[in-house]
């Protein structure tokens, strides 16, 4: 049986996870079990990275140590990967003693064989990425990843020789044009190795960070971060000794979003390369899931749960959302809307209702047993055969948003089947015909949850148990072929699989992702809750809180959820468009004095231009809009 082993990159402590996060994650997970099917024996590791600067801040911010901070974060991540099927063979700490083994063996490794050296440095470093900027890199003299100012940094480390390997690493990639793929991320490694390349500092002084894994040959430095996360790829795979290691890393495939393509394209094969070690198969790279125009993630927007979501639409339609709708190397706009229109057309209509009809159906004129078909389909046949022929290869390429399309495309087709030959009047005068098209529909439905199984491990194995298929390890080749569909099996509709989820429903619980200009709701405060995220005074002060006058109000043409007001803030009228018109009518609002973030970018909502937000307090169902005392002037600042 052949080897695959995949990645995603280890999350950072300092954010809880997050759709961005859980999107690499789920595609891992989603390819490692489609791999199983494919008869690999596939491994994927996943994990939280735990040392270095961001973290140790973001302990001490909130008074704790570094310790008890990444075991609750950490604990965080391994909690909510089974609510959304993700089942990692280890999820790996960079705390974890056999890791901290690996990371001294490799730095001794690479220092007994002069690969570093000592030196002074003086560099522009940048806590979020947690590395090195070159002036070249940064916009208006900030970091273009996280907006904020670098520090300048002098000290003395230990250097890692980069720039013995960059010629070996450009001719490999030369010699492999897809080992980091898609094209424009390989051009992205290309254009760091047309300029020469800087060492890489790989050690921190104790005495400004000490929350790292000792230097075996220094003990007043720890490691620097990357170079010690990196190293959980060969760690987690049982370096020290696991007969299956070498198999697995050499069968390597790591995912990683656009952000972190620096140290996975350049420094990480160098490292390998220096240590011995072959490198990896393919390095693949996503784009971001972005929310509202911003990249989906604590610093730099809104950092979107995935808890809440699958209360909502269920971890399996979380998982077909996500995969369906990225292209793997291209961005992706989250919205909640997008995902309730998906949700509902794929995955309630097409596919849980056609399970539903064909259920119902063969329940009332064939006591609830898969009746046999004289004939087969072959458009439906075709179709299913080609999908068998293809699915390795999107597998490999990680073109989920295809493999998933085309097993909808034999939904689809089915439906149209379905509808064309009216087996619910054929049942009357040719229940053989009826019985035929039941029979087919069937197979089409049996073989899409075959294929789908991966994305969806929840409710695929509880439609092909509803048809009488035992939950086993599937097999592609074995059992997504046309033909194989137990006749006579007995067939249970039950509950529809996927229930269509209302609009307005969805829009009470999570009024907060809809597109509205009242302020987000924050989850309400319990017993139970932990401490909040906490924010400086200088964080606080630049959120521009305004007394203003709503001087005139309409609802906002097709929409009944939104109100177009004027306000007036210090002598300037502008508008704002504001989530609110289930609760006030356009004359209870004209007149009012309201508060206001007046310095929040202006944004488009539904083609109509908003230029603010008003502050407004959400319990149960009802919501009420902030009000300043009746004299105070518009403009005057909330402090
Ligand atoms: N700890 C480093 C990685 C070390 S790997 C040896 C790190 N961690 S992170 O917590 O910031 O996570 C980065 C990864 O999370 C991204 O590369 C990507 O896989 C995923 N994503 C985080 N936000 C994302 C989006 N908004 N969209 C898509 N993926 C994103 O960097």
């Amino acid at each position: 049986m052949s080897t695959y082993y995949v990645t995603t990159p280890i999350y950072y402590v300092n954010s809880t996870p997050h759709i961005g996060t859980a999107y690499t994650t789920i595609l891992a997970d989603t390819t490692a079990r489609m791999k199983r099917m494919l008869g690999q024996d596939a491994y994927f590791l996943t994990g939280t990275d735990e040392h270095g600067d961001k973290i140790a801040k973001a302990a001490a911010a909130q008074g704790r140590s570094p310790q008890e901070f990444v075991d609750e974060i950490s604990a965080q991540f391994r909690k909510l990967w089974p609510h959304v099927y993700v089942a990692p063979n280890r999820f790996i700490r960079t705390t974890d003693p056999d890791h901290y083994a690996v990371v001294q063996r490799i730095l001794q490794k690479l220092h007994d064989q002069g690969d570093m050296y000592y030196g002074e440095y003086e560099g522009l470093y940048c806590t979020g990425c947690e590395r090195f900027r070159t002036e070249k890199e940064l916009v208006d003299g900030k970091c273009p990843d996280h907006g904020t100012e670098p520090e300048r940094i002098r000290e003395a480390n230990y250097f890692f020789r980069m720039s013995r390997y960059q010629e070996w690493w450009r001719t490999y990639i030369e010699q492999h044009p897809d080992v980091v793929r898609p094209e424009r991320y390989k051009n992205e490694v290309l254009g760091y190795l047309r300029e020469p390349l800087e060492d890489l500092c790989i050690s921190r002084p104790k005495e400004r960070l000490s929350w790292g894994i000792e230097l075996p040959f220094d003990r007043n430095y720890v490691t620097y971060v990357w170079f010690d996360a990196l190293l959980n790829y060969l760690s987690g795979i049982g370096f020290d000794g696991d007969p299956k290691w070498s198999d697995r890393w050499n069968a390597c495939e790591h995912l990683i979003g656009k952000d972190i393509v620096k140290p996975h394209g350049i420094y990480w094969p160098i490292m390998l390369h220096a240590a011995g070690f072959p490198v990896f198969q393919h390095l693949t790279v996503h784009g971001y899931w972005n929310f509202r125009d911003a990249k989906i993630s604590k610093s730099s927007g809104k950092p979107i749960a995935v808890d809440p979501l699958i209360d909502l639409f269920g971890a399996d339609a979380v998982r077909y959302f996500l995969l369906r709708e990225m292209v793997v190397g291209l961005d992706a706009s989250f919205s909640i809307e997008a995902m309730l229109k998906r949700v509902n057309s794929d995955l309630a209509n097409d596919l849980g209702n056609l399970f539903s009809r064909v259920a119902k159906l063969i329940g009332d004129h064939f006591e609830g047993r898969i009746p046999a078909a004289a004939t087969g389909n072959t458009e439906l046949e075709s179709i299913a055969s080609s999908i068998l022929a293809s699915a390795p290869e999107w597998v490999g390429e990680m073109k989920w948003h295809v493999l998933i399309e085309e097993t909808m495309q034999l939904v689809r087709a089915t439906n149209r089947y379905f509808e064309s030959s009216a087996p619910w009047g054929l049942v009357k005068n040719d229940p053989a015909a009826a019985a035929t098209v039941l029979h087919n529909c069937c197979e089409s439905l049996r073989i899409a949850a075959v294929v789908l199984h991966p994305v969806m491990p929840g409710k695929m194995v509880e439609l092909l148990s509803r048809m009488g298929e035992p939950a086993q390890d599937f097999r592609l080749a074995e059992h997504a072929k046309w033909g194989l569909i137990r006749t006579g099996a007995r067939m249970q509709k039950g509950d529809a699989l996927f229930p269509r989820l209302e609009e307005g429903d969805v829009r009470a619980r999570m009024s907060d992702l809809f597109e509205s200009g009242t302020a987000p709701a924050q989850a309400p405060l319990q017993n139970d809750t932990p401490p909040e995220e906490q924010i400086t005074i200088d964080e606080f002060k630049k959120i521009h809180l305004r007394t203003a006058t709503v001087v005139a109000a309409e609802k906002l043409q097709g929409s009944d959820k939104l109100l177009k007001l004027q306000v007036d803030v210090c002598g300037h009228v502008r508008q704002i468009i504001a989530g609110i018109a289930q609760y006030y009518s356009p004359d209870d609002m004209v007149g009012r004095k309201v508060i206001v973030v007046a310095n929040l970018k202006p944004a488009k909502l539904r083609g109509e231009m908003s230029e603010g937000m008003l502050l407004a307090v959400k319990w149960d169902d009802r919501l009420e809009v902030l009000a300043a005392p009746d004299d105070t002037p518009s403009g005057a600042p909330i402090s």
